[in-house]
């Protein structure tokens, strides 16, 4: 078969993550790398030793040149939509990285070139590809039953974005979407409203808020309860974070690593109530990380089936983001609309 041209724009840290990615897949050969930094391009190219890549600036060039199938858009989160409706536009289905854009309003713009140019654009969450993320929607699944609370906490001190330090929010900008995403992912049920109060403990070294509480009411009158940190020091959470998941039938734990766990009752509502363990396995053949997101996205581009993490469905994670920043501005519940 042949193999599909991939073009990379950003060069960054991140990018080079997905040029090695692409790079390892039998199915995929990049034909061009694109970053506005000059050199930053030809870098990337070097240090992961690829032959006969166009470098560039300039996409639209760079799109002239390469001929290529589709795009990986790897760029700042500022540029997420400029670059991937030039894409669009060009021709090309697109994998764009998280955040899928920084407002609703550009979100929205994005999902309406997609569908007007008919090209696919898939947003990447490589977190659903979590093993331990999978298997305890199974297991919430088949012995809990819809969810009526579901908690998270993510905790960790967190040292390595110098960009980070003088955001206004790097927790809820930077990371809580992908807990967003899982949360949405783990329930199946989308955003309605919520309440957030972020702030920025004493000792914190970054200067704007690292810490943040959240209130999500979902469909079906679930509550999803976040509680996160990027400057909270030892007993680190996973990167995945720790979760609880409480629906008619029991309870299904989480530690964001190993296998998940529950407890089932055998008749609801008594106390004492008479229990019984749960467990599951992880599967160990499963394509994690950003194998399993270019999977879905290679599988899409095959079949025109529907990947899960395509722009109509993560615009719903972003308004989680989105509405917890405002409610944290103004102090008030705010609805989600999409
Ligand atoms: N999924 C994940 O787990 C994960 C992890 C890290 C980063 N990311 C995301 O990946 C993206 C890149 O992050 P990073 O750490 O590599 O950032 P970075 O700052 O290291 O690199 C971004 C690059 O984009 C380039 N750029 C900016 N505007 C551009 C444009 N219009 N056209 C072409 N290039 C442009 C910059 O010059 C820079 O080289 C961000 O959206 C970030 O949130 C995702």
């Amino acid at each position: 078969m042949k193999k599909r041209r991939a073009l990379i724009a950003g060069a960054g840290h991140w990018s080079r993550a997905w040029g090695r990615e692409l790079q390892n897949c039998d199915r995929v050969e990049i034909a061009g790398w694109v970053d506005i930094r000059p050199g930053a391009a030809e870098d990337a190219v070097q240090q992961l030793g690829l032959q006969n890549v166009h470098t560039d600036t300039n996409l639209d060039r760079a799109i002239a040149i390469a001929k290529p199938d589709f795009a990986v858009n790897a760029t700042v989160p500022s540029a997420h939509c400029d670059v991937s409706i030039q894409a669009l536009e060009a021709g090309l289905p697109v994998v764009s990285e998280k955040p899928m854009a920084e407002s609703m309003e550009q979100a929205r713009a994005m999902v309406a070139t997609s569908e007007r140019t008919g090209n696919l654009l898939m947003i990447n969450q490589q977190r659903r590809h979590d093993a331990g993320l999978v298997a305890t929607r199974r297991l919430v699944e088949k012995h809990i039953g819809p969810l009526g609370i579901l908690t998270s906490d993510f905790c960790l001190g967190w040292h390595e974005s110098p960009f980070m330090l003088g955001m206004a929010n790097p927790l809820l900008l930077d990371m809580a979407i992908h807990t967003f995403d899982a949360a949405r992912f783990l329930s199946r049920a989308d955003p309605v409203a919520v309440y957030c109060d972020g702030f920025n403990p004493s000792w914190s070294w970054f200067s704007g808020d690292a810490s943040a509480v959240a209130i999500f009411e979902m469909t079906g009158g679930l509550r999803y309860i976040y509680q996160g940190s990027w400057c909270s020091q030892g007993l680190d959470t996973a990167w995945e974070a720790q979760w609880r998941a409480v629906g008619p039938q029991g309870t299904v734990i989480w530690d964001g690593q190993t296998a998940p766990e529950g407890e089932i009752v055998a008749e609801p509502g008594v106390f004492p109530a008479t229990k019984s363990r749960i467990a599951a396995e992880l599967e160990s053949d499963m394509p994690t990380w950003l194998a399993g997101s270019l999977r879905d996205f290679l599988h899409a581009l095959d079949t025109g089936a529907t990947p899960m993490t395509e722009c109509h469905d993560n615009i719903k994670s972003l308004s989680m983001v989105l509405g917890a920043l405002e409610s944290a501005a103004t102090g008030r519940r705010v609805a989600i609309e999409l």
